[in-house]
């Protein structure tokens, strides 16, 4: 292998830091500190949640385009910035949008933001996305908590030399995604009385939806649910030790599986619809991880 592919591939510890010193002094936020204990992805269609956050306190927003190294997003329905702000006293960091390998980009590359993330202090990162429903148990417009991911896609953003700053080249995942955030999560939902579901997630790599073959093959394995994103994205957090709390915004029945065709549209609808009950259940949990932290 050529020392160019392997440069391509290597995690990038300097852009990380230098990242992450943009983001830290746009927020004012002196030194090495913890810019905010939590983050979270806000997939398809979730982006409500940012724009209340937005509304409730006092926030900076920063478009991804400005930070040197960061990659941007295309994709209708996907925001591209970063949104620092506070849920009751709380700090949180909120990405509107993700990149994903179908647009062009490396795996290594679709993580980039986590291992920022990483870099400014966050402990957990919650991640959501739009995703199709496989299991039995589960209803357009559902809410999944991930309970464990199936990684379909051949890839991995490791891949390459490693750089022990960032995180071990060898690592367990048996509990990728927090039991006990996945607890606290069913907790918060039963007080909102909005009932979460569990399951498997399959990340594959798109951009086209699935073959009905493929989805049976899928069910077979286990899955729950299918998706573009998140499983990448998941095994960076872990890798930089940081716990994940997944959750599926579930906005069509996964191929063959329903009457109708799949397009990117009912996508993003669904999610709007659901992204009101999904932008409570963050405001109500993300205080309640950060508390967590606080010992
Ligand atoms: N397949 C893959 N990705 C998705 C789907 C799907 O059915 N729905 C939303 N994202």
């Amino acid at each position: 292998m050529t020392e160019q592919v392997l440069l391509g591939k290597t995690i990038g510890f300097e852009q990380i830091s230098i990242a992450a010193d943009f983001i830290r002094n746009r927020l004012k936020i002196k030194d090495n500190a913890s810019v905010a204990s939590v983050a979270a992805v806000l997939g398809s269609g979730l982006g409500a949640f940012a724009q209340e956050v937005m509304e409730k306190s006092k926030s900076t927003v920063i478009s991804y385009r400005e930070i040197p190294h960061f990659p941007t997003s295309s994709i209708e329905g996907h925001g591209s910035r970063l949104v620092y702000g506070f849920i009751g006293e709380t700090p949180v960091l909120l990405m509107e949008g993700r990149v994903h390998c179908y647009e062009g980009y490396s795996a290594g590359k679709v993580v980039f933001p986590i291992r920022v993330l990483q870099a400014l202090g966050v402990k957990s990162v919650v991640l959501t996305n739009a995703a199709g429903a496989i299991g039995d148990h589960l209803e357009v417009g559902d809410l999944m908590l991930i309970q464990d991911h199936i990684n379909l896609t051949g890839d991995n953003p490791l891949l390459g030399p490693n750089d022990l700053r960032v995180g071990p080249r060898f690592f367990d995942m048996t509990e990728a995604y927090s039991k006990s955030l996945r607890e606290l999560a069913k907790k918060v939902g039963i007080s909102q009385k909005l009932p979460l579901k569990e399951g498997v997630y399959i990340g594959v790599l798109g951009p086209c939806y699935e073959t009905p073959a493929e989805i049976r093959m899928f069910k077979t394995m286990g899955a729950d649910a299918v998706g573009m994103s998140t499983v990448f994205e998941t095994i960076s957090a872990r890798h930089g030790s940081m716990e994940v709390l997944g959750i599926s915004c579930l906005t069509n029945k996964a191929a063959g599986l329903s009457a109708t065709f799949l397009n990117h549209e009912e996508v993003t609808e669904i999610a709007t619809k659901v992204s009101k009950r999904f932008s409570n259940l963050l405001f109500g949990l993300i205080p309640e991880i950060a508390n967590r932290h606080e010992y």
